[in-house]
This record gives C-alpha cells, sequence and structure tokens, in this order.
C-alpha cells in the first residue's frame, strides 16, 4: 500500500490518545505467561509485532483471551509452557525474538524461532553470547548469529554477571528474564541506560530484584505474581504527532496518557533544549508514569544529542532528524550505530529518503549532522523499506513539503500504529 500526502495547509488541531506501548505490551504478555495465575492487561497494542508475542506463547500452551483492548492472560508459571507444534514466528518484531529467547531457554522442550526478511538479517549473537555463558545451547541457521534460532530445552542454566557491551532493552530484559530460570543470581550492568519496562514490571510482579545504578540483580527459580498491569500510549507513536505539531504553523494539540517513563523521555527532553513548548499536565505516577502533553507550534534551534542519550530516544531519531532539519543551527546526533541494525539500516533510510526531500544528512564515523534552516523541502516518492518509523516519519515529512508525496510501502506501519493515517487526518481536520 502507498500513502498519498499533500503539504499542510494548516495547523494540526485537537485531541487523541495514540495506541498503547509497544514495549510494555510485549512485556505484559511474556511476563503474564510465566507469571503463575491470571494477570488482565489493561490497553493491550493490537499491532502486529504484539500478536507475534501473543500467537507465540498461545502456541506454548497459554489461554490468552482478549476483549475490547484488554487481555487476560492465564499465566502458567515458570515451568507450565508446552511445547509448540511448530516453529514459533517473531515476524518483523526484534523485541519478540530477543526477550522470548530468554523464556524458550529456561524450557524442558525444543524451540524454534523464525523471523521475516529484516529481522533475520538483524543481530542476534547479541543474545546468544551471554545466553549461552549461562549454559544455554543456541544454533544460529546461518553460525554467524541470525535467525532462525534453534533452542535446546533441558538445559541447566546458572546466573551470571554480564557486562553488556551495548546498551539494549531487548538483551538487558533477555538476560533478566533467563535469570528467573537460572539458579542464584543473574546481573547484568548497561553501559548506559536503556528502557526499564522488564524491571519496573519486574518489581511489580514481586519477582526478587535488585536494582543499582546502571546494575539490575535478579534472583532465580521464585515464581511471579500475576496483576492487573495497565499500559499507557506509546511515547514513540506520539513523537511523530509531537513533531509534527511543533513544525506546522498554528498547530496545538493535546495527546492524552502518553507514557512518561524517564527512560523513554529523551525526545522530549532534547526537544526541550531545542525550544519546543509542550506542555506536560495531569501526570500520573503509576508502575509507568504517564500524562496528558499539550505541544504547541514552536520555532526550534539546533542541539547535541550526546551517545549516552541514544537509548532514551533511540525510535525517536528519523522524526527528530526531520525536526532537525527544521531547527536554526547545526544539529549533531553522535553514537549513532544503533540505529543501523533496526528494523531497516535506519541512517541509511534516513539518509536516501531526505536527500530525495532535498536535503543531505552527513554520517561522519559515529555522528550524523544535519544543516538546519531548510525552508523549502520538496514533495517526491519516498520508501519507507518495510520500516514502520520510517513510513510515519515521510508522511510527517510530506506534511512540511511542497505539493504531493508518495510514501511506498507503508503496510509496515501496522506493526506498531494500525490506524496511524486516520489519526493524522483527524489532527488535519480531514
Ligand atoms: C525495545 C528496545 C529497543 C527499541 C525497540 C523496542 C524494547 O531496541 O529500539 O523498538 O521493547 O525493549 P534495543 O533494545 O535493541 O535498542
Amino acid at each position: 500500500m502507498d500513502w498519498k500526502i499533500r503539504k499542510a495547509e494548516c495547523g494540526l488541531k485537537g485531541e487523541l490518545e495514540v495506541p498503547p506501548d509497544k514495549s510494555i505490551s510485549h512485556r505484559a504478555v511474556i511476563l503474564g505467561s510465566i507469571a503463575r495465575g491470571i494477570s488482565t492487561v489493561k490497553n493491550f497494542l493490537s499491532g502486529e509485532d504484539c500478536l507475534r508475542t501473543l500467537k507465540a506463547f498461545r502456541d506454548m500452551g497459554v489461554q490468552i483471551e482478549s476483549a475490547g483492548g484488554n487481555i487476560v492472560v492465564h499465566g502458567k508459571g515458570l515451568s507450565g509452557l508446552k511445547r509448540p507444534s511448530e516453529a514459533l514466528y517473531a515476524g518483523n518484531s526484534g523485541t519478540t525474538m530477543r526477550i522470548m529467547s530468554g523464556v524458550a531457554v529456561g524450557q524442558n522442550f525444543d524451540t524454534r524461532i523464525e523471523g521475516d526478511r529484516s529481522l533475520t538479517a538483524r543481530p542476534m549473537g547479541r543474545i546468544i553470547e551471554p545466553l549461552s555463558q549461562m549454559g544455554a545451547e543456541i544454533v544460529s541457521a546461518d553460525g554467524k548469529g541470525h535467525a532462525p534460532l534453534e533452542i535446546k530445552g533441558g538445559k541447566k542454566l546458572t546466573g551470571i554477571n554480564y557486562v553488556m557491551p551495548v546498551a539494549s532493552a531487548q538483551v538487558k530484559s533477555c538476560v533478566l528474564i533467563a535469570g528467573l530460570f537460572a539458579s542464584g543470581k543473574t546481573t547484568v550492568q548497561e553501559p548506559f541506560r536503556s528502557r526499564d519496562h522488564t524491571e519496573r514490571m519486574m518489581e511489580f510482579l514481586n519477582a526478587d530484584i535488585k536494582r543499582k545504578g546502571l546494575t539490575t540483580e535478579i534472583s532465580g527459580a521464585k515464581e511471579l505474581t500475576p496483576k492487573d498491569i495497565k499500559i499507557p500510549a506509546d511515547i514513540s507513536s506520539a513523537a511523530f504527532f509531537i513533531i509534527a505539531a511543533l513544525l506546522i504553523k498554528d498547530s496545538r494539540i493535546v495527546l492524552r496518557n502518553v507514557g512518561l517513563n524517564p527512560t523513554r523521555m529523551g525526545l522530549i527532553n532534547v526537544l526541550g533544549r531545542m525550544g519546543a513548548k509542550i506542555r506536560v499536565f495531569d501526570p500520573k505516577d503509576e508502575v509507568e508514569p504517564s500524562g496528558n502533553l499539550e505541544i504547541v507550534y514552536s520555532e526550534l534551534k539546533a542541539v547535541v544529542i550526546e551517545k549516552e542519550e541514544i537509548p532514551l530516544l533511540i525510535d525517536e531519531v528519523p522524526i527528530l532528524v526531520l525536526a532537525a532539519l527544521r531547527a536554526e543551527g547545526e544539529t549533531i546526533v553522535r553514537g549513532i550505530s544503533e540505529l543501523k541494525v533496526k528494523e531497516t539500516d535506519r541512517v541509511k533510510t534516513i539518509r536516501e529518503n531526505f536527500r530525495r526531500l532535498g536535503a543531505e544528512i552527513k554520517e561522519s564515523g559515529e555522528d550524523m549532522v544535519i544543516s538546519g534552516n531548510l525552508k523549502k523541502l520538496h514533495g517526491a516518492e519516498f520508501d519507507s523499506f518495510g520500516d514502520h518509523r520510517i513510513a510515519m516519519t515521510l508522511a510527517v515529512a510530506g506534511l512540511l513539503a511542497t505539493g504531493e508525496s508518495k510514501i511506498k510501502d507503508t503496510e509496515c506501519v501496522q506493526t506498531s500504529y494500525p490506524g496511524f493515517m486516520e489519526d493524522l487526518e483527524k489532527l488535519r481536520g480531514i
């Protein structure tokens, strides 16, 4: 499916709630399935990625009912999952494959996990390495750390101290979850802070978990307590409308119930430094903090985004680059290597598409350098390359570009934001 988008002639207006958080939805299914008893998950994201996780746990014998945006997970406890009759399929979802591997290594049956073309090209060595240190046996199909993964069951796992070479919440979560099935304690130390949804949910479900600075320790063999889990709206999905409203004159919008976990606030913090007018109101301090955001058109100035900040806004970089093009001055994004191993190589797919817009984004070592003050963006034919966040970034770019733009290959938005175009049209008053 292609999208056709015309330049916005007037500001975005109105109020909406974007879909539920993808990362938290995955974790609710995964941890709910291995807790012992019934958990109700309120506001679950029925996007393709999370549905892959849900289906995989159903395939392993977990009863999961879904009704009106909520799901009820009949958790089986740490040792109650069943051997799936065929390979588990993670589709496009790195979170499904990586975190689910942490569960699979603790089972007494063999599991095979497959993914689509994009996922099959993404690095899985980063989970194979620590899981193998714990005593797991995982074979990657090509012997080079790529999916499909064959995971041997019935292995005795032992806790490890793992110092992570990259800041990745997926890797951290995978190791911590494997730690639930291991004897003794497992500690994970991150180089920089990444999203901590797994830690928060584990604490909430009464896991034996301790956190100190960048180190998290989990003790194995303790069953999780099922609970009601509430999921706020996804700040990574909100990001597209936040930036659209900041860049289109006369815009004023309100986004309700947005997840405001400090480890996901990188975008809001960076935009604050850029001079964005964003007001947080009615904050709720719960397991996962949330609040409403009011966003008003703003004149932005360039910033330097440091390497340590990247994990806190990793999925928002494509849309931030668009904001940087319009900002006064030169923006530098440091430490971009993790962007190259997402659903696409996002440095490449951003540069390729933005060139068509009339913007030359420079790559210099570990930095991306964006010259701002670009008043005129050219409508063109763009390609998402099957990456949902690139597709939605280009839709916002199309609102700023002259004439009509076409975006190819937009089915991928189903992974995180079914209904994106309808919501965009609502804010445009179309
Ligand atoms: C995610 C973590 C991030 C992010 C991804 C979701 C998660 O990946 O890019 O969209 O749910 O843990 P990494 O942990 O690999 O950086």
